[in-house]
């Protein structure tokens, strides 16, 4: 892993980890698979199977996800949100 991703690795478990999965950043905080029962309604989408545009990740850090419910908006501003969007959009659904 280069060392711009290892940071965007660890900003994603330092902010994200509690609500997403994602194995590269050690981060369980999603739903487990196969799991069917409603967990925690903040469990949010796993990004080990999800794959996110840079875009996409950028936009649901400004407004807390697509749906502006649960994810807090701006959780990581200006030049972390860039590399934890280049972060996820490397390394998001790669399963
Ligand atoms: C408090 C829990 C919580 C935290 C913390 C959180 N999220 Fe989320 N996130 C959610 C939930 C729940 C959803 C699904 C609902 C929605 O999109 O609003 C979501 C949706 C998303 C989506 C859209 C996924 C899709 O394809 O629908 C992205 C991208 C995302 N989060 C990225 C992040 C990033 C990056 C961080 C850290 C900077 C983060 N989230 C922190 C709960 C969280």
């Amino acid at each position: 892993m280069k060392e711009a991703d290892r940071t965007g690795a660890q900003l994603f478990y330092e902010n994200c980890s509690g609500c997403h999965s994602l194995a590269v950043a050690n981060s369980y905080g999603s739903k487990a698979p196969g799991e069917t029962k409603p967990g925690e309604r903040t469990n949010g989408p796993d990004f080990n199977v999800r794959k996110e545009s840079r875009d996409d990740v950028l936009f649901a850090i400004r407004n807390g996800g697509f749906s502006g419910a649960i994810m807090p908006a701006n959780i990581v501003v200006g030049e972390e949100a860039q590399k934890v969007a280049e972060f996820l959009a490397q390394y998001s659904g790669k399963k």
